[in-house]
């Protein structure tokens, strides 16, 4: 815990139940109020109900689990997968005990950012469960420190995993007119100004610091897994004046049974 964390525990700022405000994850904003957020987008943007079972791939301090152990039923599943030992201790020791269906494990995968020593590439990896498992999977601010091989065995991995009819909220900085634009104005928030093969980055020593991608990459990896998309909700990261939350979500559902 950082010094700045352990003091806002001691002058009550902070409840010993709320992720560290300053963990390795998070760096701004307040995670109670950022999870609220996102449990109103996952109910009214996403469908989320109840009873779902969910998946939240990175899932970091449980800055979407803690909010949804209020909100999903006993019955239902969550499982958070994560490279960073800390963060997965620290759900395991905070959420777990007293909410037994919410469970955490740590995967070896390789990030430049959070997990350089990983063993196993993220291009590789097969997540660690049967398919058609989840009804809601959740990614947010982890496709945005992913790169494109990584990101596209995840999209399948993700179809894989869902049940027919299921529904993955994913968030993104994606690149289309309006965001180049304002890139190019310099409002963004990011300046990207590394052009890849078929995505941008803000750090050449760190490429997974930042990554953006062209939407209709992004678009294209659903349609090839199967996952229909609804338009994107954007965010302001790139200087709009009008958003829904900071980074853009885009919500996939993957074809459910024919009947
Ligand atoms: C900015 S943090 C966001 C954490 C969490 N989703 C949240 O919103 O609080 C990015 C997270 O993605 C995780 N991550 C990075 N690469 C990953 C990968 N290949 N698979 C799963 N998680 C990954 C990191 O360890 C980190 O916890």
């Amino acid at each position: 815990m950082q010094v700045s964390d352990f003091l806002d525990l001691k002058l009550g700022k902070r409840k010993s139940t709320n992720p560290p405000q300053r963990s390795d994850t998070i760096n701004s904003g307040d995670p109670e109020k950022i999870g609220q957020e996102f449990l109103t987008l996952f109910k009214e943007l996403g469908g989320l109900k109840k009873d779902d079972d969910v998946l939240d791939v990175g899932s970091g301090f449980g800055r979407m689990a803690l909010p949804l152990t209020g909100y999903l039923s006993s019955n239902s599943r969550f499982e958070g997968i994560e490279p960073l030992a800390r963060g997965v201790k620290w759900c395991s020791t905070k959420i777990t005990p007293k909410f037994r269906n919410f469970r955490f494990q740590k995967l070896d995968v390789k990030n430049g950012m959070y997990n350089p020593n990983g063993k196993i590439l993220a291009a590789d990896y097969k997540f660690p469960f049967e398919d058609e498992s989840f009804d809601f999977i959740i990614l947010t601010s982890v496709f945005t420190h992913m790169l494109p091989a990584a990101l596209e065995n995840y999209v399948s991995e993700i179809s894989r995993v869902l049940k027919p009819g299921g529904s993955c909220f994913i968030t993104y900085f994606l690149l289309n007119d309006e965001s180049t634009e304002l890139i190019n104005q310099g409002k963004s928030l990011y300046s990207l100004k590394y052009s890849c093969e078929n995505y941008r980055i803000e750090s050449q020593e760190n490429p997974e610091y930042v990554v953006a991608y062209p939407e209709e990459v992004i678009l294209d990896f659903y349609k090839k897994n199967g996952l229909k998309y609804q338009p994107p909700y954007y965010g302001k990261w790139c200087g709009r004046n009008e958003y829904t939350s900071f980074q853009d979500i885009l919500i996939g559902r993957k074809n459910g049974r024919s009947t």
